[in-house]
């Protein structure tokens, strides 16, 4: 029963398939009907789909916070719909002023600065995937999404052979349906796998340090003293489940939009310069992460809606993207599109962290697949989008045929064995 305290009341679940399958639709509609908005889904939740309420909401922390509190029900990443059920996220899930050395400690190694000594690994790995198809002229083109994955993992000092395996665990539940057989093999399998490899490996980095981000976590000080295994596992779960679905999300989204639309894919393949900017564009709208949640702190009046204390919210990036009171022609893709103050990367202190890198590793997959493969063809009648867009949205397959052409990284392992060199 809907509660009549609660108004306006909308038929919504970011989770359906309804929504999977329009959701840039469904969110327009809410715009234009209800840009704050009621709705009885997943015990309830507010729906912020308007730029100004996603924007006021993200920067208020203490009506909207990020922390995680158990005590309104349901344990869990605060930061979804309904909860996913990860360890403890910093800093991702703190309010200031706990928040604020931890975020300070994560800035040091996702800097823009940190994120250009990581170049080489970024087209290192780039190059070794795009090895790994490009003879064969035809593949999966998503194969090039595990490169966020391996990039992330090697920077961390794990073991980049297993990025499938982080995958599985941390992506998969954010874009498999809740429920589903992927979901609870992520939940009750490969979450605990990632869960035990990891704290291994800060166990180990404590004996032997390396030039990695997690002896950076090891060796940070918070508030005048080292973290403990536990905030340091906190870190490196949210930035693994941060670097492994988003990127390659936005890169498979490109990736198609280019082939159907050859025209745009000629002109960054004549002018490779012009990718920087049209990642931005494909950021807006695009939205890798679509949309994440808060809780309601006090009982209040936001935008018209008696928010009560306890409540939950979801702010849409994906819905506050494609508002035309922010954005000209919002549904129009223009890859030269400037300035472009999208909001995929979120709003205020929880800004994302690894936004450098995410760019980063997007500009360097769009530019070689152009250069190596740019004729690709893909089998629209077989591509395969994640089951569940709420949170994700994606490709998990992308079928293409393409001129074959030359491996470039020769000798060189894919996946070099830092692990063991280091002294494991
Ligand atoms: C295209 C790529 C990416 C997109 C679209 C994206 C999106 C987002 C969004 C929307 C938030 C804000 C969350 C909120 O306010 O609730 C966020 C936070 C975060 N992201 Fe990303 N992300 C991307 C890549 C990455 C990468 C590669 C990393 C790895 C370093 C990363 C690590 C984080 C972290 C640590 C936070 C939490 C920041 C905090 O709470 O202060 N992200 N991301």
């Amino acid at each position: 029963m809907s509660d009549p305290q609660r108004c306006p009341v909308i038929h919504f679940d970011h989770h359906s398939t309804e929504h999977a399958k329009d959701h840039v639709a469904i969110y327009r509609k809410l715009r234009e009907e209800a840009p704050v908005a009621w709705t009885e889904a997943h015990a309830g939740y507010w729906v912020l789909s308007s730029y100004q309420a996603v924007f006021e909401a993200s920067r208020d922390d203490d009506l909207f916070s990020s922390g995680r509190h158990d005590e309104y029900g349901g344990h869990g990443l605060s930061v979804t719909i309904p909860k996913a059920p990860t360890a403890f996220h910093i800093p991702i899930e703190l309010d200031p002023p706990e928040f604020r050395p931890y975020r300070k400690a994560v800035n040091q190694v996702t800097s823009p600065a940190a994120v250009d000594r990581l170049d080489g690994t970024i087209k290192h790995y780039v190059t070794g995937f795009i090895d790994t198809i490009i003879e064969k002229g035809e593949a999966d083109l998503a194969v090039v999404a595990g490169v966020p994955a391996a990039v992330t993992i090697d920077w961390l000092g794990l073991d980049p052979a297993q990025y499938r395996q982080y995958v599985d665990a941390m992506h998969t539940l954010v874009s498999a349906a809740p429920d589903s057989p992927e979901y609870r093999h992520a939940a009750e399998t490969a979450v605990p796998w990632v869960s035990r490899t990891v704290r291994e490996h800060i166990a180990h980095r404590r004996e032997h340090p390396a030039d990695d981000g997690t002896t950076h976590f090891i060796n940070a000080e918070v508030d005048g003293r080292r973290m403990t295994d536990d905030e340091i596992y906190s870190i490196l779960e949210l930035v693994i489940s941060g670097g492994v679905g988003t990127t390659a999300s936005l890169v498979t989204q490109s990736l198609v939009w280019l082939y159907r639309n050859p025209d745009q894919r000629q002109r960054l393949i004549d002018d490779p310069a012009m990718v920087d900017v049209a990642v931005e564009e494909f950021l807006r709208v695009f939205s890798p992460t679509q949309a994440l949640a808060r809780t309601v702190m006090r009982d209040a009046d936001f935008h018209g809606c008696p928010v009560r204390k306890g409540d939950r919210a979801l702010l849409s990036w994906a819905s506050a993207n494609r508002d035309a009171a922010q954005f000209d022609n919002p549904d129009d893709v223009d890859i030269t599109r400037w300035p472009n103050r999208h909001v995929a990367f979120g709003l205020g202190i929880h800004r994302c962290a690894g936004s450098h890198l995410g760019k980063a590793m997007a500009r360097e997959m769009i530019r070689q697949v152009l250069a190596r493969m740019g004729d690709y063809v893909v089998d629209l009648n077989n591509v395969v989008t994640y089951p569940d867009q709420g949170t994700n949205a994606g490709y998990h397959t992308i079928p293409v045929t393409f001129t074959p052409g030359e491996r470039l990284l020769g000798d060189t392992p894919l996946f070099p064995d830092h692990y063991t060199r280091s002294g494991a």
